[in-house]
C-alpha cells in the first residue's frame, strides 16, 4: 500500500496487495476463463431451499429473525452446530464452546487479534492460505513457515524447530485438502501436532473448510477430536452452501471462548442473525446437507478428474499437477524450460485464463515454479480449453 505514508498505521505498509487483482487487469478480449479463486460455481447454490427457509423465516413474524444474535451466535444454530460437530467431526462437548463468525474468515482474525502480541512467532504451513496470512500477519507476529509435502505439514520439521528453541503461540494448518497445495494431512501427523501443541503450549488452528467435499478415499479423523488437544476448530458454510451468506464458526477450548466473543463483540456485535436462521433451516431439514454435499462431492470430483486429464493432455512434460483427494484446488509444479509462475500467470492472463502463481502463497519467498488450479468454477469442457491456452502461453514463452 503506497502514497499513504504517515496517514495510516505501519503495519498497512507491510499489507500485501493481491497479485490477482493486478494480473486481471492484464486479462485479453475473450471471456476470461479463471482457475484462480477457490469459490463454487452457481450451479452449486442451494436457491430454492434458501428462497423457501427465507420466505418462512420472514413470513413466521419471528422478531428473532431479524434482531440481533447473541455474540456466540443464533442459539438454535449452535446447538445444531454442537450436534454436527459431533456427529461428522468427532468433537465431544462442543456445548458453550461455539461461535459463530463472519465466515472462518472472522474467526482467524479474532483468533490471531486476541493471541498475537508484536514478535510473537506463528507458525503457518507453508505454502498456505494467503487470507490466513494477511489475517495474521495484521498483528505483527513473526510468521514462521513449515514445509509441506504429500502428506500435510512436515509434523517432523516443526517438532525440529521447536527442538531449535521455537516458542510459537499459534500453529496454523488446513488439514482437509489445503488451500493451496490439495494435501492432506496424514493421522500420523494430526496425532503428532496434536501432542505437539499440547507439550509446548500453542494452540493449534485447524481450518476446515474443505473437509465435506472429499470425492476419493477415507475421511482422516479431525486433529481437534484427539484426547486432550487445545485445538480451534474453524467451519464454514461458504464452501457447502454459499459464501455469500458468511456464516462460518470455531470451537474453542474453554479457555479461549471469551476472549474470542468479547473481541466479536468489537468487530461486529454480531453476525447476521437472518443468514444464521437460513442455514439453521437448512441443517434442521432432515438430510438435506448430506444429499446437497453429496452433489458438490461428485461436482468437484468430475471437475478435479477433467482438469487431470487436459493436463496430462495438453500439458505433459510441462507442468506436473498433484492428485487431490477433495476440495478445490491442484497444486502443479513447472517442469519444463526456465519458465517461473508469475511470467506463466502472466501469459495465461494475456490468452485469457487465470491461474495463480505460487509465490502468492509464500512466506519467505519460494514457490517461483509452481502454479494453483481451481477447478469449482469451470465445466470439463471449459478446463480442457482453458488448459489447451496455458499450452499456447507456454508455447509462446519457450518460442
Ligand atoms: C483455507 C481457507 N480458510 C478460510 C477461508 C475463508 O472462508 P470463509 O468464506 O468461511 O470466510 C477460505 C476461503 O477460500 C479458505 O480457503
Amino acid at each position: 500500500v503506497t502514497g499513504t505514508e504517515g496517514r495510516v498505521a505501519g503495519r498497512v505498509a507491510a499489507m500485501r496487495p493481491s497479485m490477482l487483482r493486478e494480473l486481471v487487469a492484464a486479462a485479453g478480449t475473450r471471456p476470461l476463463l479463471t482457475l484462480a479463486g477457490g469459490v463454487p460455481p452457481p450451479e452449486a447454490f442451494p436457491f430454492d431451499a434458501l428462497a423457501d427457509a427465507a420466505g418462512q423465516l420472514l413470513a413466521s413474524g419471528d422478531a428473532g429473525v431479524l434482531q440481533y444474535a447473541p455474540t456466540e451466535g443464533d442459539p438454535g444454530l449452535v446447538d445444531l452446530l454442537v450436534a454436527d460437530v459431533e456427529r461428522r467431526v468427532g468433537i465431544t462437548g462442543a456445548g458453550g464452546r461455539v461461535v459463530v463468525t463472519a465466515g472462518s474468515q472472522q474467526a482467524l482474525d479474532l483468533v490471531a487479534k486476541v493471541l498475537l502480541d508484536p514478535g510473537d512467532v506463528a507458525v503457518v504451513e507453508c505454502p498456505t492460505y494467503v487470507g490466513a496470512l494477511r489475517a495474521i500477519a495484521a498483528y505483527e507476529p513473526r510468521i514462521v513457515g513449515v514445509p509441506v509435502d504429500a502428506d500435510g505439514m512436515d509434523v517432523d520439521a516443526l517438532s525440529q524447530m521447536l527442538d531449535d528453541g521455537l516458542r510459537p503461540k499459534l500453529c496454523y494448518v488446513v488439514a482437509n485438502f489445503s488451500n493451496p497445495s490439495g494435501a492432506t494431512l496424514s493421522a500420523k501427523r494430526r496425532c503428532r501436532l496434536a501432542a505437539l501443541g499440547a507439550e509446548h503450549g500453542f494452540l493449534v488452528i485447524e481450518d476446515d473448510p474443505y473437509g465435506q467435499l472429499r470425492f476419493r478415499g477415507e475421511d482422516v479423523p479431525a486433529i481437534a477430536a484427539e484426547d486432550g488437544a487445545d485445538v480451534l476448530y474453524l467451519g464454514s458454510f461458504s464452501k457447502t452452501v454459499a459464501p455469500g451468506l458468511r456464516v462460518g464458526y470455531a470451537v474453542a477450548p474453554p479457555w479461549l471462548v471469551r476472549p474470542l466473543v468479547v473481541a466479536k463483540q468489537a468487530t461486529d456485535l454480531t453476525s447476521s442473525s437472518f443468514n444464521q436462521r437460513l442455514v439453521a433451516a437448512l441443517l434442521e431439514t432432515p438430510g438435506w446437507l448430506d444429499r446437497h454435499v453429496t452433489g458438490l462431492r461428485r461436482l468437484y470430483g468430475e471437475r478435479a478428474s477433467a482438469l487431470a486429464v487436459a493436463m496430462d493432455t495438453h500439458l505433459a512434460g510441462r507442468l506436473a499437477p498433484n492428485r487431490p483427494d477433495g476440495g478445490m484446488f491442484t497444486w502443479a509444479a513447472i517442469t519444463d524450460g526456465p519458465v517461473d509462475a508469475v511470467t506463466l500467470a502472466a501469459a495465461c492472463m494475456a490468452h485469457d485464463v487465470a491461474i495463480v502463481p505460487g509465490t502468492e502463497f509464500a512466506v519467505d519467498g519460494g514457490f517461483e515454479r509452481d502454479v494453483r488450479l481451481s477447478f469449482s468454477v469451470l465445466s470439463p469442457a471449459e478446463l480442457d480449453e482453458a488448459m489447451r491456452r496455458v499450452a499456447a502461453a507456454f508455447d509462446e514463452l519457450l518460442g
